[in-house]
């Protein structure tokens, strides 16, 4: 058998999977959200803040990945943020976990399948851009993907999305200009930058950073990209803010730990908290006019 032939069924069951889960998570609410979030290191409790809210943990989603990471919750949680209904994921997988960049993306495959329309993305981060400071909050511009992985390798399932994605605008322009936006209203100081993904879980050495930054990244991490890649590859338009938790290696000569980066995550988590709640019903009204630069047919359940 060809492998074109062998690998197609495995395709169709991500897709039959995703829906499968999204099936049970409206078995358990009535609130259809159209704006996904998932919430990263130390950054969970925005999801504590929803109304009429249902939680359920990872574990119990079919086919949903395991969380084992210190700061990270595992949870779904699908609520409302104001008049808004979201689904929010508390806590992501990650590559570095031993996960492959399929089940990574699989908890935004599912997102995609509740039918958003509008992803926020949100991570902890270091900072290579010597203006930024610990505990900045940075809406990202752009991405530079650097962890040796696409989850979007292998047959394209085009009930999901065309084979070739456009990545002119990962991140779309007009979510960050309202992100900014709300900052400087809310008197948050917050910069845009390009956010460098790696593998991990090793932290960088001062020479890894220092090739970063001449290759124009302003962050760096070790999530966010391949959720931002399937997101795109469903239509959704995404947003993204990393925290500044630390100052990347080799910067200020101290050893970097995710003690810290957790730390840092819960010291900017109100402002954090406050930053969604303000961009959510912008973000809400916007989802009103103009189309998506869809590229996937719609593939919603109801
Ligand atoms: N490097 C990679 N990932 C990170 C960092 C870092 O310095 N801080 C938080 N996540």
């Amino acid at each position: 058998m060809s492998p074109a032939r062998r690998a197609r069924p495995l395709r169709e069951r991500e897709f039959e999977k995703a829906s499968r889960a999204a099936k049970f998570i409206f078995s358990k609410t009535r609130l259809r959200p159209k704006i996904g979030l998932v919430l990263g290191s130390g950054l969970g409790a925005f999801a504590d803040e929803l109304t009429s809210a249902i939680r359920i943990s990872y574990d119990k989603i079919p086919n949903f990945p395991r969380s084992t990471v210190e700061g990270h919750a595992g949870a779904l949680v699908v609520g409302k943020a104001g008049e808004v209904s979201v689904a929010v994921l508390q806590g992501r997988v990650h590559l570095y976990e031993g996960y492959s960049a399929k089940e990574v993306v699989f908890p935004m495959r599912v997102l995609g399948r509740l039918g958003i329309r509008a992803a926020i993305l949100t991570n902890a981060a270091g900072a290579i851009n010597r203006e930024y400071s610990r505990g900045a909050l940075v809406v990202i511009r752009d991405h530079i993907n650097l962890q040796g992985a696409n989850p979007l390798v292998g047959p394209n399932d085009e009930r999901f999305g065309v084979r070739f994605p456009d990545m002119t605008e990962a991140y779309s322009e007009s979510y960050r200009a309202i992100a900014l936006r709300e900052a400087k209203r809310l008197g948050i100081a917050a910069h845009s930058g390009v956010y460098a993904a790696l593998a991990g879980p090793s932290f960088e050495t001062p020479a890894e950073i220092r090739y970063l930054e001449t290759i124009g990244a302003d962050l760096v991490g070790m999530s966010t990209v391949p959720e931002v890649i399937v997101a795109r590859h469903m239509g959704i338009r995404v947003v993204g803010i990393s925290c500044a938790t630390n100052m990347a290696a080799g910067i200020l000569g101290e050893p970097l730990s995710h003690e810290e980066v957790i730390e840092t995550g819960e010291r900017v988590q109100a402002e954090f908290v406050a930053l969604l709640g303000a961009l959510i019903p912008e973000i809400s009204k916007n989802l009103l006019e103009g189309p998506s630069t869809s590229q996937s047919p719609s593939c919603n359940i109801r």
